[in-house]
């Protein structure tokens, strides 16, 4: 996977899906040589040309008018030496000036993937499936030393990097930006996409043209965002869902993001994705080390599904962890749009029991069960039982579900305080402010600093509490707002930059703790729907709530653009009711259930308040669910037409076995004298026959020629399924 040819300076990181070199060039400089499609026979003659350029200094041999780190394509570019691109990396150093100057020292081969210290990433489980090479480069005169790590998967497309900064020297340093990853790559046309949004509007795909000068895709809300998904794919012009070259760039991360684009003059483009670096700063001690999170890149030479393929695999099966990685998702009712706050112990059993004889599996108590919670102006915080509201207690609620055949789950927000709270009486310098001025909130609430010790210690203690006493199957971890007014009253002034990010290495050593101490509770993560869907998360929690938005049109191009990047076995999806809550349209149940279950799939509405039909069509939709749960979790999904141009949005599932596959096709709005469609299905074995309502088809045939589709009769909002056998 990693060839060394020391003699050349040159490290050929390669598998059957591509190749990655970088070459040391004169004065030790790391040059980025080549990504794409694999070479296999490199022979290292292929230097990228020098040419004396106007106005590009000559650095490191100043008499070498040809050489300028200006021109060159890098690996991981410092700043102040030439270059006037943007640095990965900008260091202030003791006596005031930031000039980085890192020179290749040395470099080790790891069989496997170390782990990354107090940040999520993706882990091998047998040391055969990878192999990782650090570069080490150093600045000799400020005594740093920069470890980038590179990790090939054997078997993936996947290339995952990250990078280390140690101190080595007796001066102290401020980082203030330290990307992730930088790339540069060679003068050609190509075009971004980014999965961008907002509330109830998640993960809309944007696609552009890359032009000259620099493009910034981020988030500077301390959290991964609605706004802006940690990812970002170049692709050439001419790409489509499955043909043309594709890379994917995926960062590991739940705070504050930058993804930056720079084209300079000569049409070399340099992609970088990390922390952000607006407002953040990290002092670095003698003898202390920072790491940068991880970042993982896929490459596809077949469009944009091959990439989606890379992430999914990697994600489902080398980023989540826990029993849950591989197990069957229940079915779920989440009783928020049943009731919202207004709820008691009665309405909730009855709930339960409805939803029992339905064949749920499993029962989520929503937001509003604790301290005096009866609307969103109080009580984050107190995560204590509300007696009032439910006098004989969350045990006895878990042992009704329970006693009902069904496992109980619990909404929980941990890192938020409302400031009609115990704990804000008691601590209310435990927010994140600036003393002296004012609080903004947002739904009425503060974020807790969980940068400090006492502040997660206090959340554990209280949700510990909880859970050593209920019998918890599921927990759902909330975030609803996002930072302002960014400062630690427990960290001194020269310190404050580094609040954001020690705030999401509090939130995940958090999650470390919860989910090893509870490894039998499957939590699920959101932030007011997907604000946080990220793979940090994933890395703790394997589900994500995709969106607030449970409107099976709106979901179409929600679930389509989270399947970019993430697995449909993290994309939580709710059947809710009609009008929908917050679009007010009106949708078939039929069709609110087939998008459902192209994540994993439940319940979002009263169940007790369903007619008599309508429980029959639940009852069919969940024993279907049931029936084919393995192919629509773990199966290999397929996007078939985008929701996002068509007015037939369609996607597909092959299980992991092959043999069976299900069909979702939908007509948004229906039209007079539209035509017969053909659907062409992908991913099929060419020389099997496949049975689809007592027909044959070959392979070759439901991929080449399609599936015919007749207009629909049910007027707008129709979906129809198709399960298919392999014979
Ligand atoms: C936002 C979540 O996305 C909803 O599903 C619900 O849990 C509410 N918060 C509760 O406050």
């Amino acid at each position: 996977m990693i060839h060394v040819n020391e003699t050349e300076g040159i490290f050929h990181l390669t598998n059957r899906h591509y190749s990655y070199i970088l070459r040391i060039e004169e004065g030790q400089v790391v040059a980025q040589e080549y990504f794409g499609q694999p070479i296999k026979a490199y022979h290292g003659a292929r230097k990228y040309p020098r040419i004396d350029r106007s106005f590009s200094p000559n650095f490191p041999d100043a008499t070498d008018r040809l050489f300028s780190l200006d021109t060159l394509l890098q690996e991981y570019p410092g700043y102040g030496t030439g270059d006037y691109r943007s640095p990965a990396q900008q260091i202030k150093h003791e006596d005031g000036s930031d000039v980085t100057d890192f020179r290749y020292r040395s470099y080790e081969r790891i069989k496997g993937k170390p782990k990354l210290d107090g940040l999520p990433a993706t882990y091998v489980e047998m040391e055969e499936e990878a192999e990782t090479l650090v570069l080490i480069l150093e600045d000799a005169k400020e005594e740093l030393e920069l470890r980038l790590a590179y990790t090939v998967f054997r078997d993936r497309p996947i290339l995952s990097r990250s990078v280390q900064l140690h101190n080595v020297g007796t001066k102290t340093h401020d980082i203030q930006k330290l990307m992730s990853l930088s790339l540069d790559l060679p003068s050609q046309q190509l075009e971004c996409l980014t999965l961008n949004g907002t509330w109830g509007r998640e993960r809309m795909m944007e696609r552009e043209t890359i032009t000259r000068g620099i493009k910034v895709f981020d988030s500077k809300r301390g959290s991964s965002s609605h706004q802006m998904n940690p990812f970002l794919a170049i692709v050439s012009p001419e790409a489509t869902e499955y043909s043309g070259e594709v890379v994917g760039f995926s960062l590991v991360y739940s705070g504050s993001h930058q993804m930056t684009i720079e084209k300079d003059p000569y049409g070399q483009t340099r992609i970088q994705l990390g922390i952000n670096p607006f407002g953040f700063q990290w002092q670095l001690n003698p003898g202390e080390c920072f790491q940068a999170p991880e970042v993982n890149i896929s490459y596809s030479q077949h469009g944009m599904m091959q990439m989606s393929h890379a992430f999914h695999a990697l994600y489902r099966e080398r980023l989540a962890r826990g029993n849950f990685r591989d197990a069957d998702r229940p079915v779920l009712i989440n009783n928020w749009e049943a009731t919202y706050f207004d709820f008691d112990e009665t309405k909730i059993k009855q709930i339960m029991e409805e939803s029992a004889a339905l064949g749920i599996e499993l029962f989520v108590l929503d937001d509003g069960w604790f301290g005096r919670r009866d609307d969103d102006y109080s009580s984050l915080g107190d995560w204590f039982e509300y007696q009032e509201k439910i006098p004989n207690g969350l045990k006895h609620l878990a042992y009704h579900a329970h006693a009902q055949g069904m496992q109980f789950g619990l909404w929980f927000e941990p890192e938020m305080i409302s400031r009609n709270s115990r704990l804000f009486r008691d601590h209310p310098d435990w927010t994140i402010h600036i003393p002296g001025r004012g609080r903004s909130k947002g739904r009425d609430q503060y974020v807790l600093d969980f940068s400090r010790k006492e502040v997660r210690d206090n959340i554990i203690e209280q949700m510990t509490a909880v859970l050593d006493e209920v019998e918890i199957d599921y927990i759902k971890w909330d975030f609803n707002r996002n930072v302002t007014e960014v400062f630690s009253t427990a960290l001194p002034s020269e310190l404050q930059g580094e609040l954001l990010h020690r705030y999401v290495l509090g939130l995940y050593e958090v999650l470390e703790f919860l989910t090893a101490r509870y490894p039998h509770i499957l939590f699920e993560s959101c932030s007011g729907g997907g604000g946080r869907f990220d793979p940090g998360m994933l890395y703790y929690m394997p589900q994500t709530w995709t969106s607030d938005n449970t409107d099976a049109v709106a979901r179409l191009k929600i679930q389509h653009g989270t399947s970019m990047v993430y697995p449909i076995s993290s994309m939580g999806a709710h059947v809710s009711a009609v009008p929908n809550h917050q679009t007010h349209r009106k949708t078939s149940l039929e069709m609110r259930g087939h998008v459902a279950m192209a994540g994993v799939f439940g319940y979002e509405l009263d169940a007790t308040r369903l007619s008599e039909q309508e429980k029959a069509i639940v009852k069919q939709q969940i024993a279907f669910y049931k029936t084919h749960r393995r192919t629509l979790q773990y199966g290999t999904f397929y996007r078939l037409e985008s929701a996002f141009t068509s007015n037939h949005p369609a996607w597909m599932f092959i299980s992991q076995e092959q043999d069976e596959i299900i069909v979702c096709d939908v007509t948004v709005l229906s039209e007079a004298a539209a035509p017969i469609r053909t659907l062409k299905l992908s991913g099929l074995d060419p020389q099997a026959i496949y049975e689809l309502e007592g027909a044959r088809y070959g392979g070759d045939e439901l991929m080449y020629v399609g599936l015919y589709v007749p207009p629909t009769v049910n007027g707008d909002f129709d979906s129809r399924l198709y399960v298919l056998k392999k014979i």
